[in-house]
């Protein structure tokens, strides 16, 4: 089973590739063609991208989420919530970080997340119950005390202290990128205090974090639980460590 979302996953993200990469960094890729069901702006590569995305998997009998299109029900029991480019902003203006995102869930349940970084050929994998990997290696996070820590940090003002408090402040513009990037250990912590990260931005990647170790918690230290749809509004504190999770949820509430 992981065999096969490994493939259907892979392969989209060939297709994508093939397609888009021409336009990164161009005026076209970053035109405004719509809006999207969470009443963001759709840029002409998301709509591009998705296109390719929707002709894999529409002929497989699975439900489909995807940022731009939002739920496609068709009474199945999986449902694969796709967002076929996270990034899209970066792409447009020609900054190299952005990803395809692939997760599957039977029911609410975690069955196989990827995400795959165009620029780099890396493509992330979590299989619950099974690890994380990185073309094909083990990967686990990398716990450093809070001093040392590296931390992608999302906010409007919420916690800006933190700043002061870790060694380095990374904020890459992909969520999903920074949560691989979190399971691989190149940064401890990843956080989005928004209320504004959608399911589709990050459910492929949370199942990637949590198998390589990371806590994943919503900014009241509870589980974080996601709607399987591409409009909800999260909040999402992801660490490598207990120690740095209690550090920021203690900043994030006032502790
Ligand atoms: C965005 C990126 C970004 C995050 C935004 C997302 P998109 O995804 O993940 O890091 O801060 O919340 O919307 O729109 O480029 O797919
Ligand atoms: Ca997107």
């Amino acid at each position: 089973m992981d065999e096969m979302w490994n493939q259907i996953g892979y392969s989209i993200a060939k297709n994508i590739e093939k397609i888009v990469m021409p336009l990164f960094g161009t005026r076209k890729a970053g035109e405004n063609v719509g809006t999207n069901v969470s009443g963001d702006v759709t840029k002409y590569v998301d709509r591009l991208a998705e296109d390719v995305a929707l002709e894999a998997l529409k002929p497989l009998p699975v439900n489909i989420v995807s940022e731009e299109i939002g739920t496609l029900d068709r009474g199945s029991d999986y449902t694969v919530v796709i967002d076929p480019i996270d990034g899209s902003y970066n792409f447009s203006v020609g900054v190299p970080v952005f990803a395809f995102s692939f997760g599957v869930f039977k029911g609410r349940k975690p069955v196989y997340g990827s995400v795959y970084e165009f620029t780099t050929g890396r493509y992330f994998e979590g299989i619950p119950g099974k690890g994380a990997y990185l073309n094909g290696e083990r990967i686990r996070v990398k716990p450093l005390p809070p001093e040392r820590a590296a931390l992608s940090l999302y906010t409007r003002g919420r916690g800006t202290e933190l700043a002061g408090m870790v060694k380095r402040i990374r904020v890459l513009g992909a969520i999903a990128v920074e949560l691989s990037y979190l399971a691989m250990g190149s940064l401890q912590a990843v956080v989005d205090v928004r209320n504004y990260v959608r399911p589709t931005d990050i459910a492929a990647a949370c199942i990637i974090a949590k198998e390589a170790g990371a806590l994943v918690v919503d900014d009241g230290g509870r589980e974080l639980r996601l709607e399987l749809n591409a409009e909800a509004g999260n909040n999402i504190v992801a660490a490598s460590s207990e120690e740095l999770l209690e550090m920021i949820l203690g900043v994030m509430n006032g502790g």
